[in-house]
């Protein structure tokens, strides 16, 4: 953990005679809404106080483990060129290229054939044949695959790399086209970018930011008049201590906690999709150019594979499609990895890349999605729910690293000010879509947890 943030085993008492505004959840969207508060002109530290929960690490999940692409043509766009540009700004007020590999990059898409090429001459394992993917598009119908990024129209199509785009093999390329430029397109290492974020929430808020390990189980209630007054959580850090949830009393609670928001809210139409992810070493003699890249390469008489591949300063990305085999468990350390599959994906990009071919694999990992299942959004989920005081900020799918700073800037507005100010999320409005009021009932919710 790193050595910059405390954690708190259990709240300490100083949000009492303040406002207190609880988030739970330390993912990006958590973090960069934190981050805002802070910055918020009205924020006074002897005013306020911001406690986050957390049940086990910052950036633990898909925050962590996404590929960190953005681009001003991502979706919705209320909210992204705001984000984008923020993006922007947060790197040149605090040296991003040096701290979370914040640079632009080119994007294109790239189809071809690689059914014929032979697979990795040192790889023994066999091919293990895989469950059908699934793809939720931006409609919310299930297909094949993960939710695609690439819904821009392209550029013209050429079977011709870019000259610089020199760790492919244009032998195998049969159509490539460019989705952005760096003019569009950017890229953070996620990661690093939100505990760089929440290290300076911290430092900036003087004491009045406390990080606590703790696991929200539900939502504390008004029972006069349905506000919602705190939350109970579980202490994470500090095992078998505490039988009883613990209650936090709270002025506005905010939950940021991704796939795992309808084990809060039951009601609220957000899931996970897993999807595994490998970084790549590349070949020590080439390095790999700036680019990120979508594709769609035949790998078999009927079979087709679609990983995404950014390059980073130092190492290469790359994700899968997503698998509805296993649902969202209870925490980011209980999600499962398939060592077969991330083996795959090293396999297949071996195919069209000889440099990566040649490189090594520096992690395996998978994590969830936070997918909005309605018909007529893609998500997010930005402002108040139906219940007084009770907040989200959630289901940001494929595009969360993207819009976190806006959401965050958006957020704080709505905490700090009572309405967005910075873009029209209107049609984002989480009361429009689940009713928050609607619990969990507490001896459903105790076998659960001894089940999971
Ligand atoms: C493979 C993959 C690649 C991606 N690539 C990109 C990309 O290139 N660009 C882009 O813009 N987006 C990308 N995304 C999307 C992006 O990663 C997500 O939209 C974003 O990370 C969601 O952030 P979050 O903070 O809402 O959720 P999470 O990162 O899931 O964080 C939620 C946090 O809440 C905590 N939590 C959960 N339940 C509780 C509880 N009860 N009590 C306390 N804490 C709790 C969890 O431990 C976790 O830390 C990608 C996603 C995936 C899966
Ligand atoms: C924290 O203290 C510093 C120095 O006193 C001050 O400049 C800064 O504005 C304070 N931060 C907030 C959020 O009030
Ligand atoms: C609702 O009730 C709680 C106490 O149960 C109180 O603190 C709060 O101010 C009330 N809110 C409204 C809007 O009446
Ligand atoms: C905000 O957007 C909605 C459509 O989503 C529109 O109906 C409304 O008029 C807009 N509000 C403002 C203030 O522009």
């Amino acid at each position: 953990m790193s050595d910059y943030l405390k954690f708190n085993s259990l709240p300490s008492g100083k949000h009492e005679g303040k406002h207190h505004i609880i988030i739970v959840g330390a993912g990006i969207i958590g973090v960069c809404t934190a981050y805002f508060i802070i910055k918020h002109p009205k924020f006074d530290p002897e005013k306020y106080h911001v406690t986050i929960l957390e049940s086990k690490r910052v950036a633990g999940g898909a925050s962590g483990k996404a590929g960190g692409l953005l681009a001003l043509w991502a979706f919705p766009q209320q909210i992204v060129p705001l984000s984008f540009r923020l993006h922007q700004e947060l790197s040149d007020m605090y040296n991003g290229g040096q701290e979370w590999g914040y640079r632009r990059l080119t994007t294109v898409s790239l189809e071809g054939d690689i059914s014929h090429v032979p697979d990795h001459p040192s790889d023994e394992e066999d091919e293990v044949p895989q469950p059908k993917a699934q793809r939720v598009t931006k409609e919310g119908k299930v297909e094949t695959k993960r939710p695609s990024k690439n819904l821009r129209t392209r550029s013209a199509r050429t079977n011709k790399l870019p000259a610089d785009l020199n760790w492919i093999s244009s032998e195998v390329i049969t159509e490539c086209s460019t989705l952005g430029g760096t003019d569009t397109t950017a890229q953070v290492h996620p990661y690093k970018f939100t505990n760089f974020i929440l290290k300076k929430a911290v430092e900036d808020a003087n004491g009045s930011l406390e990080i606590v390990l703790g696991k929200v189980e539900e939502i504390v209630y008004s029972m006069e008049n349905g506000t919602a007054t705190g939350v109970k959580f579980t202490p994470t850090s500090m095992k078998s201590e505490f039988d009883e949830p613990i209650e936090l009393k709270g002025d506005q609670i905010v939950l940021s906690v991704g796939p795992w928001t309808s084990k809060i809210l039951p009601d609220c139409p957000i899931s996970g999709l897993r999807a595994h992810s490998i970084t790549i070493a590349p070949f020590e003699d080439q390095p790999v150019s700036p680019y990120a890249i979508f594709t769609e390469f035949k790998n078999g008489p009927t079979s087709f594979t679609s990983p995404e591949i950014y390059a980073r300063q130092d190492e290469v990305y790359v994700c899968g499609e997503g698998d509805s085999a296993v649902d969202v468990p209870e925490t980011t350390d209980d999600v499962e990895v398939v060592k077969s599959k991330c083996d795959d994906l090293f396999r297949q990009v071996g195919k069209f890349s000889p440099n990566l071919r040649k490189g090594h694999i520096l992690k395996r990992q998978a994590c969830y999605l936070p997918i909005l299942n309605v018909p007529s959004s893609s998500g997010p989920l930005i402002g108040e729910t139906n219940v007084d005081k009770l907040y989200i900020c959630s289901g940001h799918s494929c595009w969360g690293i993207n819009n976190a700073p806006g959401t965050g800037k958006i957020m704080s507005e709505v905490l700090l000010d009572g309405k967005a100010k910075s873009a029209n999320i209107s049609s984002l409005n989480p009361s429009l879509y689940f009713d928050a009021s609607i619990l969990v009932d507490a001896s459903d919710n105790d076998e659960n947890y001894d089940s999971v």
